[in-house]
């Protein structure tokens, strides 16, 4: 048993789709989220500079002790995941792995990714679904406005269909697509006008979901689930300001957890 807090890490708002997530799956855990908000969004910054930043938000969360990182965020993951398992020794979660192997495991074979351009622009999720489903065929499609209006709140509104619907206009027209991987933890946000934009047959793949299975098995594994049932949830935020409140109550749908945010000075 260790009674540390998870660490989840993400550029934003985003990353509280895979903390309600990791709630669900992993009740007794302790989480402390740290939210960037003060260099949001990371989609459209370079590699270099995206590696800086998640070492900065993993040193932050290792001085609070946390005993495992999850990088909530699909820019981070695709783009600093491998650098920071190279120079922290805690272990590190990043969104792509375990839902790569998910989809191995439901033999799904033709799949779309929506994610951020930086996340696109790697290539990541393709390179690696390709590793495990050698004949997988997949449609990436750069969402550039999403996160952004996550942030703004405009969830459900006229414009976010229309701007989702112009950019599932590839993936939506191949009949042969089995699932649509949310490649960004913003969009989890938008699952349900994503789902109206596919045909009622093509499953949306949510890797916060995954992501916590695979945690509660892991932590299981090695011995290291907390054990005792009250967890205590914190959430620093490099910038405060109100909006990200919003958003996050609409994710978790429970508003005290949002209430005490923290600044993180980083
Ligand atoms: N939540 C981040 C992700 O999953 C993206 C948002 C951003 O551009 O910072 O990619």
């Amino acid at each position: 048993m260790d009674k540390r807090a998870i660490g989840v890490f993400d550029s934003g708002v985003g990353g509280i789709a895979v903390f309600k997530e990791i709630i669900e799956n992993n009740p007794n855990e302790n989480i402390i989220y740290l939210g960037d908000t003060k260099r949001f969004p990371y989609g459209n910054k370079s590699k270099e500079s995206i590696i800086e930043l998640t070492k900065n938000g993993i040193e932050f969360l290792m001085q609070k002790d946390v005993k495992e990182i999850i990088i909530a965020c699909g820019t981070a993951t695709s783009q600093a995941l491998e650098e920071v398992r190279k120079i922290y020794n805690i272990p590190i979660i990043g969104i792509i792995e375990a839902t790569v192997k998910y989809v191995k495991k439901e033999n799904i074979k033709n799949i779309g990714v929506m994610a951020t351009v930086g996340t696109i622009r790697s290539d990541a999720w393709r390179k690696s679904i390709l590793k495990e489903v050698p004949e997988a065929k997949i449609i990436n499609k750069a969402c550039a406005l999403l996160a952004p209006m996550a942030e703004e709140g405009w969830i459900d509104n006229k414009i976010a269909q229309l701007t989702i619907r112009e950019y599932l206009k590839e993936i939506s027209k191949e009949n042969e697509i089995e699932a649509v991987i949310l490649g960004c933890t913003h969009y989890p946000l938008f699952k349900n006008i994503i789902k109206k934009e596919l045909r009622s047959n093509v499953k949306i793949i949510d890797t916060g979901e995954i992501l916590s299975k695979e945690l509660r098995e892991e932590l299981t594994k090695n011995g290291m689930q907390n054990e005792e049932n009250k967890p205590e949830y914190k959430i620093f935020l490099t910038d405060i300001e109100t909006n990200f409140k919003n958003v996050a109550t609409k994710l978790l749908q429970k508003e005290d957890i949002i209430k005490n945010i923290e600044l993180a000075k980083i």
